[in-house]
């Protein structure tokens, strides 16, 4: 692939956090530099989720996302096999494929008419004659990522040729992922088409809230609980006290889940349609009676689920201040179709772009950042102490756990976000500045 120099200097971020204290300083979440150092250093070299399988059904299929604030497509080619590349044009850079998805032979840009197919090769240039007799047209096709894989359906990409494989990017996560895609042997698939909304927020407000924060439902969610409660009054107060456990990955991730039986907001028609039975022998008692219940997580950097709600969802980054949530409802393959109609129902109601919990996260995230640009609040401690020094191997659940109401797993995020921020990237090594000077001069 190829990159432009860095083109600032970056800077160690080990000023903004103090972890081990659970002390973060807001800077992290305003600073217009910082942002530009992400894109370099945590969303260019990082596994990134694109989409899932189930929307690639014949060769030609395609959908378009974005990496970080690059535009990408992703499309099945003739050989079946998903493919991603920039979506610019290697003449003057315009995206190449303006449609959200869909279905082609090639993308033909709508600026002088370059033409690439589904595999990247640029293979009609109008006017070809008038280029020099050294114009190597295979030489200029799409810019692909360095590696694309899947798990369990869902597609993720990397521009990184030096990012371990998938499977081991994932780690003990895939254990707590497993609770959502493989609940069914058929696999899972997604229904309709993508929400996606633009909230005044940084990207990390979402992010670490997803891996992290339970401590929120129950002041946050207060009206939309007691709606979900059979009394109309919200969960009793042993449901609310009683703890499930928080996952914190080394490598960024997290989830949280509730081990209460009762502490299960699912609908009625799904929850009737499990055999939770057959869910155990599949699953095992520990994740049935944990993540299958009701729950949260972000694979890093920007991927987030709720297992429960079959909400998948990528943040991304718009700028320090701005992100655009693109949200996916995923049911399982087996599921009769009243069934999966009423997961994507629920779905909505609850976590759509209207739904009765995911306003009130959205209204969270815009009101910490609407004063995040202020001299003195933009910059002061926030505390992320909650749970500090309580994280075990509980002999349960794979990896390090806490309690639930614990900022632990965003302690886990910003060590990992903080550690890649300091280390330079792949393509910042002299060896991929050399290698790029000989690729952009293909003479
Ligand atoms: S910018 Fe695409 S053909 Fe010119
Ligand atoms: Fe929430």
């Amino acid at each position: 692939m190829t990159l432009s120099r860095t083109p600032e200097p970056s800077a160690d971020v080990s000023g903004y956090f103090d972890l081990e204290r659970g002390l973060v300083d807001r800077t992290i979440f305003s600073d217009g530099a910082l942002y530009r150092q992400e894109l370099r250093r945590i969303f260019a070299p990082s596994w990134l989720f694109l989409a899932h399988e189930s929307q690639f059904k014949k060769p030609g299929d395609f959908f378009t996302t974005f990496m970080g604030e690059d535009p990408v497509i992703v499309t099945m080619g003739r050989d079946r096999r998903l493919r991603a590349f920039l979506n610019a044009c290697r003449h003057r850079g315009m995206r190449v494929c303006r449609a959200d998805a869909g279905a082609t032979k090639a993308f033909t840009c709508s600026y002088h008419g370059w033409s690439y197919d589904t595999s990247g090769k640029l293979i009609n240039v109008p006017n070809g004659e008038d280029y020099p007799g050294h114009f190597e047209q295979d030489k200029w096709g799409l810019i692909e990522v360095a590696q694309l894989d899947t798990y369990k359906g869902l597609v993720f990409a990397t521009w990184s040729p030096e990012a371990p494989p998938l499977r081991e990017a994932l780690g003990d996560m895939t254990w707590y992922m497993d609770a959502m895609l493989d609940r069914d042997p058929e696999g899972t698939e997604v229904v309709g088409g993508v929400h996606k909304w633009v909230l005044e927020g940084n990207w990390k407000l979402a992010a670490e809230q997803f891996a992290s924060d339970w401590y929120h439902v129950n002041i946050s969610h207060a009206s939309a609980l007691m709606v979900l409660s059979p009394t109309g009054k919200g969960p009793k107060k042993d449901i609310v006290q009683t703890p499930g456990r928080q996952y914190t990955d080394p490598l960024g991730h997290g989830a949280g889940f509730p081990t209460h039986p009762k502490s299960r907001f699912d609908d009625r028609v799904v929850h009737e349609y499990y055999d939770y039975d057959a869910l155990r022998e599949r699953l095992g008692d520990a994740r049935v009676e944990g993540p299958t219940t009701t729950g949260h997580a972000t694979i890093f950097p920007n991927f987030s689920y709720l297992p429960v709600n079959g909400s998948i969802r990528v943040w991304h980054p718009k700028g320090p201040d701005k992100m655009e949530v693109w949200a996916w409802a995923l049911v399982d393959k087996s599921m009769p179709d009243e069934v999966k109609n009423a997961q994507r129902l629920y779905n909505l109601r609850t976590f759509g772009p209207t739904g009765i919990f995911e306003q009130d996260d959205g209204e969270n995230w815009s009101e910490c950042q609407a004063t995040a640009g202020g001299f003195v609040a933009g910059g002061m401690t926030l505390n992320y102490q909650m749970g500090l020094g309580l994280e075990a191997q509980d002999g349960v659940h794979p990896g390090t756990t806490g309690r639930l109401y614990s900022d632990g797993a965003a302690r886990g995020f910003y060590t990992r976000w903080r550690d890649l921020m300091n280390t330079p990237a792949w393509h910042e090594q002299p060896k991929a500045a050399e290698s790029r000077t000989a690729e952009e001069d293909p003479r």
